[in-house]
């Protein structure tokens, strides 16, 4: 098992393990990929792909012959000797991360020389306390950095690759940098706790960004400011940098709300109180509760109002629906007596059970039918392309929250509509910001 194309094992085949193993296999090695849950093993061992992923389908079929998709951690231990482990870790109540998961594999691991590389986000001191339980067992941190719907795009051509190993595990850090090497991106070898850090660091700061664009919107408002220009000009200066300029209605999906609480915990639990991340998590709260304000200033009491959600995956091209801000938004809409209809390209299977009594409909032209009032909540390239004149025609009121900035105002000005956006002037036809 010591070759230079010796097969590499995979485990937990969520969006970061299936994309890993999809471009693993696309590079040429032969993968084994384990996970606990059954039907997804069987149906990615069908030739089914389990999420919805840009480019990824492609992958799994074109390298079928290299993957192997098993429930057999034996038949995993037996065959590879780098292990990526790419299992969950969730927040505990106490918004701590979730180790369960993590540690169930490490149990797992028992003789052999196998390589544990830690590709799931952990706190810092995760890989140390592993070490300690498992002498001798060599740890590799590997933190991935891929966003949802480029998923495959981002493993493929990473700004940078990671690799934290402490003294006596070098060797085991080389294997996972020569598998990274084709890639071209910069690798970053340093320690294990650097390493974690890092990740946890990197998303912190651009959750971080998001609540300050979020906040200098809100102020745009006040001062008849537009956050757009406001975000092109800023962006410019290269210290600051264009990308997550984009204000809205906040931050959702499966890594930044437990990676930012994460991180603040950890700080916490060190001693350390964390005040910035604070303010980031309350910010991104609120943000997406002012929509309800937006709302209540043309339609009064929302009691009794139809409001359609246009998109409920926490963002374009994936069927995400974990902290999607629809779900919150939704909820406090309902609280106010609102009837909630909605819409979203592909994520309406994974927001059954997760929305109780929003009625979801098969069209943003369905959905908007009888409306009082839409949001946008995720910016799926066809609302763009919507007939906006014959949408608001379907409407009881044509009043629009663009809660993405993302529609040309005054185009829906124009198509007859009372447009808000967050943070635009009410001239402004410009899409705000720059993509994230
Ligand atoms: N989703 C992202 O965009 C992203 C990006 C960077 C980093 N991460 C991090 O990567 C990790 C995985 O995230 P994800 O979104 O892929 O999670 P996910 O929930 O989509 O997938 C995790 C998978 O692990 C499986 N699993 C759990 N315990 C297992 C075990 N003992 N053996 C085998 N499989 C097991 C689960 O069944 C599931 O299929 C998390 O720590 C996350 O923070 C995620």
């Amino acid at each position: 098992m010591t070759g230079e194309r010796e097969p590499i094992g995979v485990i937990g085949v969520g969006w970061v393990g299936l994309v890993t193993a999809a471009c693993f296999a696309e590079l040429g090695h032969e993968v084994i990929a384990r996970d606990i849950v059954p039907e997804k093993v069987e149906a990615l061992a069908r030739g089914e792909t389990t999420i919805h992923e840009p480019g990824l389908s492609e992958l799994l079929a074109r390298n079928a012959e290299r993957l192997t998709f098993t429930t057999d951690m034996g038949q995993l231990l037996e065959r590879a000797r780098l292990l990526f482990t790419c299992v969950d870790t969730p927040p505990t109540r106490s918004g701590d991360a979730d180790l369960s998961r993590v540690r169930s594999v490490v149990a797992d691991l028992s003789g052999g020389d196998h390589v544990l590389v830690m590709k799931s986000t952990v706190p810092a001191g995760t890989g140390a306390s592993i070490r300690r339980d498992r002498p001798g067992l060599p740890y590799v941190s590997c933190p991935e950095f891929l966003k949802e719907g480029t998923a495959v795009e981002d493993f493929m051509h990473p700004d940078r690759v990671v690799i934290g190993a402490d003294p006596g595990d070098e060797g085991a850090g080389d294997a996972v940098a020569r598998l990274y090497e084709p890639l071209g991106g910069e690798i970053v070898r340093t320690d294990v706790a650097s390493a974690e850090m890092i990740k946890l660091a990197s998303n912190a700061f651009l959750a971080t960004k998001i609540s300050f664009v979020n906040e200098i919107a809100n102020v745009c408002e006040e001062v008849g400011a537009d956050v757009g220009e406001v975000a092109r000009g800023m962006g410019l200066d290269q210290r600051i940098g264009p990308a997550f300029l984009r204000a809205g209605i906040g931050y959702g999906g499966s890594c930044f709300p437990k990676d930012v609480s994460a991180l603040k915990m950890l700080a916490g639990n060190s001693g350390y109180h964390f005040q910035l991340l604070g303010a980031v998590i309350e910010v991104n709260e609120l943000q997406k509760r002012r929509v309800v304000g937006k709302l209540q200033k043309h339609l009064g009491s929302l009691a009794g109002k139809r409001v359609a959600l246009l998109g409920l995956a926490f963002k374009p091209d994936t069927d995400d629906m974990r902290e999607a801000s629809s779900l919150v938004l939704a909820a406090r809409l309902q609280g106010e007596g609102a009837t909630v209809v909605a819409y979203d390209p592909v994520a309406v299977d994974a927001a059954q059970g997760l929305l109780d009594g929003v009625e979801f409909r098969a069209s943003a032209l369905e959905a908007l039918e009888g409306a009082d009032a839409a949001v946008l909540v995720t910016e799926w390239p066809e609302f763009a392309a919507l007939d906006w004149r014959k949408a608001g025609e379907r409407m009881t009121r044509p009043l629009l929250v663009d809660g993405r900035n993302f529609l040309d105002s005054a185009a829906l000005r124009e198509a007859g509509f009372e447009y808000e956006g967050i943070g635009r002037a009410v001239e402004s036809s410009v899409p705000a910001g720059t993509a994230e």
